[in-house]
C-alpha cells in the first residue's frame, strides 16, 4: 500500500479528537500527489463533510473559478485543510483540534512535497508563521524550509465580505509568476554533486 493511501485511511478512521464524533466523513484532501502547489484551507464545511471532499461548497466554487482564471485545474494541484473533520456549525477549529490533526498535514506535506503552499486564510497561515496578521502578510511569498508560502485571504472571506474579493483576485493573478519563479530557481539550482566541489573550493 502506498504511503499516501495509508495516510488517507488513517485520516478517515481517526478518532483523535472530538470532531470525529460529529462527522459524516473525514475529508483528507484531494488532487495530484505530485502537485507542485498545495492549497491549505481551514476545515470542511457542510458539503465537504457530506461528500468527504475538500472545497466543494460555495468557497470551493470560488476557488475553482480563480484557479480556472490562471489556467489551473483541481487535478493539477493538491487541496486540503488544517483539520480534516467539520467543526460543529462551522465554528473555528479549536487549538486542541488543530494540534491533534497537525501530524496528518505534516505527513501530506512530506509525501506531496509541494514547492508552493498557498495558505487560504489565517488558520493555515499561522501554522507556518504564528501570530502574524493575514491582512498584512497576504500576497507576499515567504520562505519556509524549502517551500514558498503564499498567504491569501480565505475564499469564504471574499463571499462574506465582497470588499476583500479584489485582494483575493489579485493574489491569485500573481500566483503563476510565483510558480514560474520557483520552477526557474529549481532548474538553475546546481545538482548536489555539482555543488560540492564549489563549496570545497572555499576552504582550499
Ligand atoms: N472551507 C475550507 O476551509 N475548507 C473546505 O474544504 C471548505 C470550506
Amino acid at each position: 500500500m502506498s504511503e499516501y493511501i495509508e495516510l488517507y485511511q488513517q485520516i478517515t478512521g481517526c478518532t483523535a479528537c472530538g470532531l470525529s464524533e460529529g462527522r459524516t466523513n473525514a475529508v483528507p484532501g484531494e488532487g495530484s500527489q505530485d502537485a507542485d502547489i498545495m492549497f491549505i484551507g481551514e476545515a470542511p464545511g457542510y458539503y465537504e463533510d457530506r461528500d468527504g471532499r475538500p472545497f466543494i461548497g460555495q468557497a470551493g466554487k470560488l476557488l475553482d473559478e480563480m484557479l480556472a482564471k490562471i489556467g489551473l485545474d483541481r487535478k493539477d494541484v493538491y487541496v486540503t485543510n488544517m483539520v480534516k473533520c467539520r467543526p460543529p456549525k462551522n465554528r473555528d477549529p479549536l487549538l486542541e483540534e488543530l494540534s491533534s490533526c497537525a501530524p496528518y498535514l505534516d505527513k501530506q506535506i512530506e509525501i506531496i512535497s509541494p514547492r508552493v503552499i498557498v495558505c487560504l486564510g489565517r488558520f493555515s497561515f499561522s501554522k507556518f508563521f504564528p501570530g502574524e496578521a493575514i491582512s498584512k502578510a497576504r500576497g507576499k511569498p515567504r520562505d519556509w524550509r524549502n517551500i514558498k508560502i503564499y498567504p491569501m485571504y480565505h475564499p469564504a472571506a471574499g463571499l462574506h465580505n465582497p470588499g476583500l474579493k479584489p485582494a483575493i483576485e489579485k493574489d491569485f493573478r500573481n500566483l503563476p509568476a510565483l510558480i514560474e519563479q520557483v520552477n526557474q530557481a529549481t532548474q538553475t539550482e546546481p545538482a548536489p554533486e555539482q555543488a560540492l566541489p564549489k563549496q570545497l573550493s572555499m576552504f582550499e
